[in-house]
């Protein structure tokens, strides 16, 4: 079997309001996406990295890293599961069903190098796959009618989501297929696996994987990585 990377970075970041999409914005000497794509790119079993853009993004020509051997990219679609299906689509003449699949977001450019090796590790020996992910340290309250708690939901089960997501490039494909086509409201892979009816991993990760959603995550991803190089 053989490993591939997806980098869905197709979205416009309406949340962040910036003047060009989040993945574009400029982070520690770089560009946010050349952060989250570094160690896919660097890992010697990874055999290419995929990224769905957007329609006319005038930005990723303009990176150093856009002329990388590894990478190869294409159309992205409306939400992000659309992204990730049209290049899962687009990969089916070189990659097999067996083989595995990490999708990680061009917006979470904390990603250590250290977590892709005990994602690899962890789940390679698994029959679908799983998750980077962390336990969840807040109380978490089940809210209605705007302000209204309902209940305290139990936090012993819980766990947030992170990328990547590795998981059997045949199921992932089949799954986000269908998935798609019910109409369901898909966020991520694991939730597409899921409702297919499969049971996926989580593996513990470090809670400083973050993703780029607005203003504020900026300077907190420039301390994380200020941290990680020390
Ligand atoms: N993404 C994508 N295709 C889409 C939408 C999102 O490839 N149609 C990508 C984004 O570029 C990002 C990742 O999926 O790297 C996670 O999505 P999100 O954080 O929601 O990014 P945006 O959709 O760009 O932001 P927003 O939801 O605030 O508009
Ligand atoms: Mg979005």
């Amino acid at each position: 079997v053989r490993y591939w990377a997806v980098v869905p970075a197709a979205g416009i970041g309406s949340r962040m309001a910036s003047d060009r999409p989040k993945q574009y914005l400029p982070l520690q000497h770089k560009t946010v996406i050349e952060h989250s794509l570094q160690h896919l790119l660097s890992h010697e079993r990874i055999e290419a990295v995929y990224i769905p853009l957007a329609e006319h993004d005038g930005y990723w020509p303009d990176l150093r890293i856009s002329r990388h051997p590894k990478i190869k990219t294409l159309l992205g679609g409306k939400e992000r599961a659309d992204s990730v299906l049209n290049t899962l689509t687009a990969m089916a003449d070189v990659a097999g069903d067996q083989d595995w699949v990490l999708v990680h977001d061009a917006a979470r450019p904390c990603l250590r190098k250290q977590s892709v090796h005990l994602l690899l590790d962890t789940l390679s020996g698994e029959s679908r796959g799983g998750i980077l992910a962390n336990p969840v340290n807040d109380t978490i309250k089940k809210v209605a009618n705007e302000d209204e708690i309902l209940e305290t939901v139990d936090r012993q089960q819980l766990w947030q989501a992170q990328t990547p997501q590795m998981f059997r490039f045949g199921l992932l494909r089949d799954s986000l297929q269908r998935a798609l086509a019910a109409g369901v409201n898909i966020t991520d892979e694991a939730s597409a696996v899921e409702w297919a009816g499969h049971s996926a991993k989580v593996v513990c990760g470090p809670s400083d994987n973050i993703k780029i959603t607005r203003a504020e995550d900026l300077p907190l991803a420039e301390f994380i990585l200020s941290r990680q190089n020390e």
